[in-house]
C-alpha cells in the first residue's frame, strides 16, 4: 500500500466516531481530544491489554489507582517543579511561539528566521518554560495552595512504595503498575494525538536489588518489544529500540543511521526508547528507563521516611533500583490505526479495512438482518445481539444494504458480521463474514456465541 499520511487517519476518526477535537463546537482547544463512541472502546482495549500482560499474568506485579493531585513536595522532590522544561523561543513580529529545540541552528535564535513570519533576527533567546499545569486546592488561591496536576503517574508508585510493598507482602524483585491520565502543558501539540496537553499513561515500577538492574532492564526491553509485535501485531520493519546511554545513543533496528546523540533523562542512567515508524518519521511510544534509587532517594530525603528495603534472605539493607517501562495510550491508539490500516479493490471498488488483532477492536461482531421490512428477520437479528452483548461489543445495523453494511464495519475493524436471511428461519442458520478473507460460513444460530467467542478471546 502507499505511504500512509496523517491525514487519512484523522480524518477516519472523525468520520467514524474515534476522536473528535475537544471542545468541538467553540473551535476546540489546543492539545485536548475527546474519544466518541469506538475511540472508548479501541481505548479499553489497549489498557486492558497492557494491563493483562502487566498485572493480571504476573505474580510479581501489583497494580494501583492513585489521586492526580498529590501534595507539592512530591513534584519537588522527584525534580519536576525546577527542571521540567523546554526551551521557549517568542518571535517579536509575528508573536508566534516555538520550541526552540525544534528549529535548526536553536542555539543561534538571532541568525535564523521565524517558521511562521520568515522575518530574521526576530526570535528571542530561549528561556526555560515549566510545562507542570498549576491548580489551587481549597478555597484560598495564594502561593501555598498551589498544586499541580501529575505530568506522569510513576511518583505515585514511588511515594506509596512502603504501603504497597508491605500491604502486598512483597519481596524484592516486585512491580507497581498504574494507568491515568497525565498533563504536561506542551509548547507544541500536535501530530493529531502523538503530543498531548492531556493524555493517559501506563507505567510500571519494577523494584529491584541494586546490582541487578541492567539484567532486568534488557528483559523489560525484550518483554515490552514483544508485547508491541505480539499484542498490537506491529511489524518487525515499523519498530525499532533507540540505545540512550550517558556515552552514546545508537539503534538496535531499522534505519540505524538515522539518529542523533540525545542524553538519559535526569533520573535515569539509561534508556531504551522503543520507537515506531508514524508518518512523520521514526517517533517514541514506550521509554524503558533505569531509574536507579534516584526517586525512592529523594523522597526519603524530602519526606523524612525510611524507604529502604530489608533482605530477609541476606540481612542487608538497601534503598532499591527500579526499572520503569512507560507508554502513552494514545500513541498506542494512533499505532494500531496506522499500523492496521489497509485499502483493498474488491471488484472496482475500494475497501478501506482496519485489520485490528481482534482484541482490540471496538465491535467483535455486527449483526444485521437481510431484509429489514421482514419483523420475524429484525427479531431473529435483534435477539441474537441480545445474547452477544452478553459476551461482547457486538451491535446491530439495518439502516442500508448489506454491502454498504459490510463496508461499514469493514472500516471500523469489525471482525465478525452476522446476517440473518430468510433461510434463517426454516433452518436456524445465520452467515458469518470473516472482515480479512471475506469468506463466509453458515453456523446455527445457538452456536454463535460460542463461535464467536473461541475466535475473540
Ligand atoms: N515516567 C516516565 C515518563 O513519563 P516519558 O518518556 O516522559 O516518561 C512516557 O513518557 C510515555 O508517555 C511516552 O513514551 C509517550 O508514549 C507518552 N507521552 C509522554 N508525553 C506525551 C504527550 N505530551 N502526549 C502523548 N503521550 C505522551
Amino acid at each position: 500500500m502507499a505511504k500512509l499520511n496523517m491525514e487519512t487517519i484523522v480524518s477516519l476518526c472523525k468520520r467514524r466516531g474515534f476522536i473528535f477535537q475537544g471542545s468541538d463546537i467553540y473551535g476546540g482547544i489546543g492539545g485536548f481530544w475527546d474519544y466518541g463512541p469506538l475511540g472508548v472502546e479501541l481505548k479499553n482495549n489497549i489498557k486492558r491489554a497492557w494491563w493483562r500482560a502487566m498485572v493480571q499474568e504476573r505474580d510479581d506485579i501489583v497494580g494501583i489507582d492513585a489521586a492526580i493531585i498529590m501534595n507539592p513536595l512530591v513534584w519537588k522532590a522527584s525534580g519536576h517543579v525546577d527542571t521540567f522544561s523546554d526551551p521557549l523561543t517568542d518571535c517579536k513580529n509575528c508573536r508566534h511561539r516555538f520550541r526552540a529545540d525544534n528549529l535548526k541552528g536553536w542555539e543561534n535564535p538571532e541568525k535564523i528566521a521565524c517558521p511562521n513570519c520568515g522575518m530574521r533576527g526576530t526570535l528571542t533567546p530561549p528561556r526555560d518554560f515549566n510545562l507542570l499545569f498549576k491548580t489551587t486546592v481549597g478555597p484560598v488561591a495564594d502561593e501555598g495552595s498551589i498544586a499541580y496536576l501529575r505530568p506522569e503517574t510513576a511518583q505515585a508508585m514511588f511515594v506509596q512504595y512502603r504501603n504497597v510493598q508491605e500491604t502486598a507482602r512483597k519481596k524484592l524483585p516486585f512491580g507497581i503498575a498504574q494507568q491515568g491520565r497525565s498533563f504536561r502543558n506542551e509548547i507544541v501539540h500536535g501530530d493529531f494525538i502523538f503530543r498531548d496537553r492531556e493524555f493517559e499513561q501506563m507505567e510500571m515500577e519494577f523494584f529491584c536489588k541494586p546490582g541487578t538492574e541492567d539484567e532486568w532492564h534488557d528483559y523489560w526491553k525484550e518483554a515490552r518489544l514483544n508485547w508491541w509485535k505480539q499484542t498490537l501485531n506491529v511489524s518487525d520493519e515499523h519498530i525499532r529500540i533507540k540505545v540512550i546511554r550517558p556515552d552514546r545513543t545508537y539503534i538496535e533496528g531499522p534505519d540505524p543511521d538515522d539518529v542523533k546523540e540525545e542524553k538519559p533523562p535526569h533520573y535515569s542512567k539509561g534508556n531504551y526508547d522503543l520507537e515506531y515508524l508514524f508518518p512523520m518519521g521514526w517517533s517514541e511510544i514506550e521509554g524503558i528507563a533505569s531509574r536507579t534509587n534516584f526517586d525512592l532517594s529523594a523522597h526519603a530525603n524530602l519526606s523524612g521516611k525510611d524507604l529502604s528495603y530489608f533482605d530477609d534472605e541476606t540481612k542487608e539493607k538497601y534503598i532499591p533500583y527500579v526499572v520503569e517501562p512507560a507508554m502513552g495510550v494514545e500513541r498506542c491508539f494512533l499505532v494500531a490505526l496506522i499500523e492496521h490500516y489497509r485499502e483493498e479493490q474488491v471488484k472496482n471498488e475500494k475497501r478501506v479495512v482496519l485489520k485490528f488483532p481482534y482484541a482490540l477492536a471496538p465491535y467483535k461482531a455486527a449483526v444485521f438482518p437481510l431484509l429489514r421490512n421482514r419483523p420475524e428477520l429484525v427479531e431473529m437479528a435483534r435477539n441474537l445481539t441480545r445474547d452477544l452483548k452478553t459476551e461482547m461489543m457486538a451491535t446491530y445495523d439495518d439502516t442500508g444494504a448489506i454491502g454498504k453494511l459490510y463496508r461499514r464495519q469493514d472500516e471500523i475493524g469489525t471482525p465478525f458480521c452476522i446476517t440473518v436471511d430468510v433461510q434463517s428461519l426454516d433452518d436456524h442458520q445465520v452467515t458469518i463474514r470473516d472482515r480479512d478473507s471475506m469468506e463466509q460460513v453458515r453456523v446455527d444460530v445457538s452456536q454463535v456465541k460460542g463461535w464467536l467467542g473461541e475466535r475473540v478471546r
